[in-house]
């Protein structure tokens, strides 16, 4: 897939995708948008990749938000769609039916933010910086930032963060829980990598039944989470995954998952 603000490839069953417009901080632009939508949606579908990876181009920023240029053009009328635009596409990310790392290189403010808490998982550099400074241009968060950050760290945390527009740093990212783990800049992809390769290795049947509960957490009370999961547990036990992962464990060897 050729794209002009992203660039796309693929390894060992690891999809990198990488927001390619360094000179705007990877700003999210309405064509960038498009080229996440259309990347994404023909990853969601091909059975040669088995996780994501997100950064973005550049020393300085994972992605510094929607793109003000365009932004400024908004009223009333388009920026309803223009808000339910971003959020399709992170809905497709969050819903991918397989793991999206973001590995946060630097600035993820707004949109930026936004986009990685529709990931799985989020690991940063020592570089990176989280925010919501969507106040100080008098809106609020339009790609779901109000709902994932609430949801992510809680209500207290996410309404300090989006009403004074402050912008954190990783180790503060870390400490609240919007992000899993920090690392030197030069080691973020490596680390990426190999979470990236160890889910790999797994059966990805049960990879992508774990999501589907995981993600339906918000959603369902915990008595139907219960019962959603019992369903899916049910399902994984029809595999030919399930048979072999407890066949290796009994004899005492490596499983060799074949997704089915
Ligand atoms: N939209 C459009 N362009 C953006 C952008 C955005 N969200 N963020 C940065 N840029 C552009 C700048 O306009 C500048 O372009 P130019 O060189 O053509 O003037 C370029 O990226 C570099 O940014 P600059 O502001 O010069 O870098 P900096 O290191 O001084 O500051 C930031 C970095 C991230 C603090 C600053 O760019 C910023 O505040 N960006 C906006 C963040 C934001 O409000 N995001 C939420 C949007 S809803």
């Amino acid at each position: 897939m050729d794209f002009k603000n992203i660039l796309f490839e693929v390894k060992n069953k690891i999809g990198f995708v990488t927001i390619n417009r360094p000179d705007k901080l990877n700003a999210l632009n309405n064509e960038t948008l498009d080229e996440l939508y259309y990347c994404f949606s023909a990853v969601k579908n091909d059975e040669e990749i088995d996780v994501v990876i997100i950064t973005g181009s550049g020393e300085k920023a994972f992605v510094a938000g929607a793109d003000i240029s365009e932004l400024s053009k908004l009223n009333s009328e388009t920026a309803k769609d223009f808000s339910e635009k971003g959020q399709s596409i992170f809905k497709l990310i969050e819903n991918l039916g397989k793991p999206v790392i973001a590995a946060v290189n630097g600035f993820a403010l707004g949109g930026g933010c936004e986009l990685a808490m529709a990931c799985s998982i989020r690991y940063a550099s020592e570089k990176a910086k989280f925010g919501q400074p969507e106040v100080n241009l008098g809106i609020i968060p339009g790609y779901g930032g109000t709902q994932r950050l609430a949801r992510i760290v809680n209500t207290g945390l996410a309404a300090e963060i989006i009403l004074t527009g402050d912008i954190i740093d990783a180790n503060e990212a870390l400490r609240i829980g919007l992000v899993n783990k920090v690392y030197p800049s030069d080691q973020l992809i490596c680390k990426a990598v190999e979470l990236a390769e160890k889910i790999s290795a797994k059966g990805q049947i049960a990879i992508r039944l774990s999501l589907d509960a995981i993600n339906k957490t918000d959603q369902l009370n915990l008595e139907n989470g219960l019962s959603f999961e019992a369903k899916l547990f049910g399902d994984c036990c029809g595999t030919q995954d399930f048979k072999e992962g407890t066949s290796a464990f009994l004899e005492k060897r490596k499983p060799n998952f074949t997704g089915k």
